[in-house]
């Protein structure tokens, strides 16, 4: 059984200051969430202080990106090692805004993948199409390659620490979600080539997330879905109640909440 996995992507939004306060509301919503893992994701400069606001709770810290060296000459960069020691168990790569505002690329994706492995951190790999690339039929072609480039040289137990998340890059920041049957459709595409490149063990216990304008009450019909283990959330992520009632929603999965 997976346990259904809510991430709070927070982009680039948050003082130290409304970052605690954020934390706080959902950690205080969120005492003994069961049927469910949540998961944190502030800028660089609040993990800090959600990492002492959210300490002894079940909720976890995650970065939104780090860079693939340990440390060196690499001005503006963060490195894994630096996230762990303030305490993130995950981190996001390849979410669609680095992918297409910075411009980063599938092989840079895969160093971070990997240098997140090696210090414990557990990579949550974004996938997902543009609008253009599904009007082409083109979505299962781009998430394949986005997953095969991505995990590119992992060993099976490596995949085994992975998450992804399907976030079609029309859905993100947009208010137009994909349907629960579009997301399930390429979840269980995406599950069919974690089997091929991990194993068919490792398929059946990864957990795949949506992502893209999820919201209160969109959450459970993509929860529903057996193929989608938890979701990702952006702008909605920012409102405590409306992140908490996410993550009741999905914790139904989980079978009890
Ligand atoms: P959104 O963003 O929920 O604001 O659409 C999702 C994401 O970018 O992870």
């Amino acid at each position: 059984m997976r346990v259904p996995l809510v991430v709070g992507n927070w982009k680039m939004h948050g003082t130290v200051a409304e970052a605690r306060i954020l934390a706080h509301a959902v950690r205080d919503g969120l005492k003994r969430p069961r049927g469910v893992e949540v998961a944190m994701c502030p800028p660089f400069t609040a993990l800090a202080a959600v990492g002492e606001a959210i300490a002894g709770s079940p909720i976890a810290l995650g970065a939104q990106n780090c860079h693939w060296e340990d440390k060196g000459a690499y001005t503006g960069e963060v490195s894994p090692a630096m996230l762990t020691e303030l305490g993130c168990r995950l981190v996001l790569l390849g979410h669609s805004e680095r992918r297409h505002v910075f411009r980063e690329t599938d092989e840079e994706i895969n160093r971070k993948v990997a240098a997140a492995l090696r210090h414990g951190l557990r990579p949550i790999l974004c996938v997902g199409e543009t609008a253009e690339q599904r009007r082409q039929g083109l979505t299962f072609t781009v998430v394949e390659g986005q997953l095969r480039a991505g995990w590119a040289g992992l060993a099976s137990a490596e995949i085994d620490r992975c998450s992804i998340a399907y976030e079609p890059v029309w859905a993100i920041g947009t208010g137009v979600n994909a349907t629960a049957a579009q997301a399930a459709e390429v979840h269980g595409y995406l599950r069919g080539l974690v089997s091929e490149l991990g194993s068919k063990d490792t398929a059946h216990s990864l957990r795949i997330l949506y992502g893209g304008s999820v919201k209160a009450d969109n959450a459970g019909s993509f929860t529903e879905e057996p193929d989608v283990d938890g979701v990702l959330v952006g702008g909605a992520s920012l409102d405590a109640a409306g992140f908490v009632t996410i993550a009741k929603k999905c914790a139904a999965k989980g079978g009890a909440s």
